[in-house]
């Protein structure tokens, strides 16, 4: 079953043509990053705007690459929230008027399911039961698999997302937007034992996360030290920004083996903007593998929003029959 895939929910436009829910046939992206970095962060209305100029065209591109026309497709799956409202209306509404016009079934994603779903596009994909940490920009959710479309949430972020972390303490630092890459690449020069921030756990049967005091810490410290100390002198932000990173590493790996163990799960897959941090799969692997765990994570090109994602969870859904009509709407946050 060949499904076409639409992804609008943030700040990319994307879209894929995926096989049996494993075989990517074609996965375009176009990022708005480079316009919404001129503010600091996502514009909804800028999102909104791009994702209406950029959707018809990449439809076009993604049919091409994957060397199919409209009739080859066989259902459509589109992002149906969490996100932006805005972006996702014109993913969502384009989707349903190409599945009606065109006979086809829809299935509506839910785009934190479809991040997990990026792991079974893997050619070595974790095995059933498994735990997964969905960690972006807005979601930081740990999630018991039990099998395929059976997610349930075992704890979520109280505040900030890790992602949202990364970039509000990347702003407070004078770093470019997104935070993530810029902090990762600068904290190669510094040392993560320099400064020790916070670990906030919430108790040691909690799986839920908090990232708000972690973030203030950064923020004391740097309003506080403004001379540079004689030990850290020039390196100073570089120490800042590996003593930052390995807190989120270290509350996110503890975290997470503490799930499997309890669950008794043999792997662990990370997804999500997050899970293209290099320093963290390798520590996370390396921490993983003293309990015999494994540890799957997507290549870059599905860490962040792609749509091969989106249609890999969309033909789970369609073979269900779980699709919607013209009548369903998009929604900016997960019902529960
Ligand atoms: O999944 P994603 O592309 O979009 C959302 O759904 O949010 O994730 C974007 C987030 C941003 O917060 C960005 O700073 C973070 O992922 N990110 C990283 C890295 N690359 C992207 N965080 C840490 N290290 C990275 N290398
Ligand atoms: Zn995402």
């Amino acid at each position: 079953m060949r499904i076409l895939g639409i992804e609008s929910s943030c700040d990319e436009t994307a879209v894929a043509v995926v096989e049996d829910g494993v075989r990517i046939r074609s996965s375009i992206v176009a990022s708005q990053v480079s316009t919404h970095a001129i503010y600091g962060g996502v514009v909804p209305e800028l999102a909104s705007r791009m994702h209406l100029e950029a959707i018809d065209p990449l439809v076009d591109q993604a049919l091409m690459q994957a060397d199919v026309g409209l009739n080859d497709i066989d259902g459509i799956a589109a992002t149906q929230g969490p996100g932006l409202i805005g972006a996702l209306l014109v993913g969502f509404s384009y989707a349903k008027a190409l599945a009606w016009a065109r006979h086809l079934p829809l299935a509506g994603v839910n785009h934190l399911e479809a991040h997990i779903c990026s792991l079974q596009l893997l050619d070595n994909p974790p095995g059933f039961p498994f735990i997964c940490l969905v960690v972006s920009g807005g979601h930081t959710n740990i999630y018991h698999v039990k099998e395929p479309g059976a997610f349930t949430l075992m704890g979520q972020t109280r505040d900030d997302a890790a992602g949202e972390a990364f970039d509000k303490v990347a702003k407070m630092m004078g770093l470019s937007y997104p935070g993530g890459p810029a902090i990762e690449a600068l904290a190669q020069k510094g040392n993560p034992e320099k400064i020790k921030f916070p670990r906030s756990m919430l108790g040691k049967d909690s799986f839920d996360f908090s990232f708000s005091g972690l973030k203030s810490a950064v923020a004391r410290h740097l309003h506080e030290t403004p001379e540079m100390s004689p030990d850290i002198d020039d390196d100073r932000l570089a120490h800042v920004a590996a003593g930052f990173q390995m807190a989120v590493i270290d509350v996110l790996s503890t975290k997470l083996i503490a799930a499997a163990k309890k669950k008794k799960c043999a792997d662990i897959g990370i997804a999500g903007g997050v899970s293209a941090n290099r320093t963290f799969v390798d520590i996370l692997s390396e921490r993983a593998e003293q309990h015999k765990i494994n540890v799957f994570s997507p290549p870059l090109s599905l860490c962040g929003d792609n749509a091969a994602m989106i249609a890999a969870r969309g033909w789970e859904m369609i073979r269900n029959n779980q699709v919607c009509g013209l009548a369903d709407d998009v929604y900016s946050r997960i019902k529960f």
